[in-house]
C-alpha cells in the first residue's frame, strides 16, 4: 500500500440507477416505487430542447412532492456546452427542497468543468441557506473525459460517483458502432482453431474509471445498456463490470432494475466463500502463517482484503 491510504467510497448502495425523462412526470411515482438505489431524473438527452423548461418544473415539483423513500435522488443536468445547464442548476437548487441529494454532470471533460458547476452550486447554497451540501456524480463519455479521468475524480469534495456513458463515449471516440453498451459485432478475435471470441470494447474505459474512483474514494458505475429486450446481454455486461470493480449499473427501463440488483448484490454463495476464506486465514494466522490452502487453492493476506470487499458490500446492503 502506498503511504497514502486508499479512501473508502460513500457507504451507500448504488447497485442500480434508474433513469426517467423529466418530461414524463407520469413515470416519477413508478420510479419511486422501484427497487433502484438511485433515481436519476433527466434534463439532458432524453428531453427534447423544446421541453427543457417544462421538464425542470416537473422535476422541481417531484423532488418536493414524491415520497422517494431512502433512495439517493439525483437530477441529470445538461452539458456545459449547452444553453441549458446553468438554468438547470439555478432553478432546481433555488426552487426544489432539501430532498435532492445529487447533481449528475454529463460529458465532463476536465476538472475545470467540475469547478464551474461547484462555484455555481456553492453560491446558490449560500444564498438559499441550503443545509445539505449537494453531491456530484459525473458521466465519463468523451475522449477528453477519459483522458482526464483522474483529475475529474479529484476535482471536488462533492464528487461521489462516476459512470461510463457508452453511447456518447463511442461517438466521441469515433467508434464504429451505434450500440449502447454490450457486445459489439465487429469486436472479436479469431481463435487458433478459427473460432470466434468476442471481446469487450468497454474494458479500457471501465478500468480507467474504476482506478480513478478507487484512488479518490468514489463509486464507479456502469452506464446504460440500450437493448432492454436483451436480458442476457445486460447481465453479461453487468457481470463484466462487477468483475472489474464497478458497484452498479444504470437502468433505462424498469425491467433492468432487478437484473442490476441481482448482479451487484453479493450472492449467498459469494458471501459464504468470503467468510470461509476469512476463517481459513484466521486459522493460518494462529499458527503464524501468512498463507493457507482453501479448497485446494492459495489464499493469503491479499485474499483477506478481497474477501472483505464482498463482506463489507453485503453488510452495507443489508443495512
Ligand atoms: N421508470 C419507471 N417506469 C417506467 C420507465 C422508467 N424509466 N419507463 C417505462 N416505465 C413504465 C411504463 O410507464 C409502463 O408502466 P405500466 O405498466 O404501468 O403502463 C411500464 O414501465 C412498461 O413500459 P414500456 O411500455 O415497456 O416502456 P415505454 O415505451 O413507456 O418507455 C422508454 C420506454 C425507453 C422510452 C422509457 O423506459 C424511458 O424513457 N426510459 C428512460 C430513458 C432515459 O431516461 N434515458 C436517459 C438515460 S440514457
Ligand atoms: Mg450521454
Amino acid at each position: 500500500m502506498s503511504f497514502k491510504v486508499q479512501p473508502s467510497p460513500p457507504a451507500r448502495p448504488n447497485r442500480c440507477q434508474l433513469f426517467g425523462p423529466g418530461s414524463r412526470p407520469a413515470l416519477f411515482e413508478k420510479m419511486a416505487a422501484s427497487k433502484a438505489d438511485v433515481i436519476n431524473l433527466d434534463l439532458e438527452d432524453s428531453v427534447s430542447p423544446g421541453d427543457k423548461a417544462e421538464a425542470r418544473k416537473n422535476i422541481i415539483e417531484a423532488i418536493n412532492d414524491v415520497d422517494w423513500g431512502a433512495k439517493t435522488l439525483a437530477v441529470r443536468i445538461n452539458g456545459l456546452d449547452t444553453e441549458f445547464w446553468y438554468r438547470d442548476v439555478v432553478d432546481v437548487l433555488e426552487q426544489a427542497g432539501d430532498r435532492i441529494d445529487q447533481i449528475m454532470i454529463p460529458k465532463v471533460g476536465n476538472a475545470g468543468d467540475i469547478y464551474a458547476v461547484d462555484a455555481l452550486v456553492t453560491s446558490i447554497e449560500m444564498a438559499k441557506q441550503r443545509k445539505k451540501p449537494i453531491a456530484f456524480e459525473v458521466i465519463i463519455e468523451t475522449a477528453a473525459g477519459l483522458a482526464h479521468v483522474e483529475e475529474i475524480a479529484a476535482a471536488s469534495p462533492r464528487m461521489q460517483a462516476m459512470s461510463l456513458g457508452a453511447a456518447d463515449y463511442a461517438a466521441s471516440m469515433g467508434m464504429q458502432t451505434t450500440g449502447i453498451g454490450g457486445t459489439q459485432e465487429n469486436y472479436y478475435m479469431r481463435g487458433m482453431g478459427g473460432e470466434t471470441h468476442w471481446g469487450d470494447p468497454w474494458h479500457a474505459p471501465t478500468v480507467a474509471i474504476v482506478a480513478a474512483c478507487r484512488t479518490h474514494g468514489l463509486l464507479p458505475v456502469d452506464g446504460p445498456f440500450g437493448d432492454f429486450s436483451d436480458d442476457d446481454g445486460f447481465t453479461a455486461q453487468a457481470r463484466r463490470s462487477a468483475t472489474l470493480g464497478m458497484v452498479g449499473k444504470w437502468a433505462i427501463h424498469p425491467k433492468q432494475v432487478a437484473l442490476a440488483n441481482e448482479v451487484f448484490t453479493p450472492s449467498e454463495a459469494q458471501i459464504t466463500e468470503a467468510r470461509e476464506i476469512l476463517a481459513a486465514m484466521e486459522e493460518a494466522e494462529k499458527t503464524g502463517q501468512g498463507a493457507a490452502v482453501y479448497k485446494g487453492r492459495l489464499v493469503d493476506l491479499a485474499s483477506i482484503r478481497q474477501a472483505h470487499v464482498i463482506v463489507k458490500q453485503a453488510e452495507m446492503i443489508a443495512e
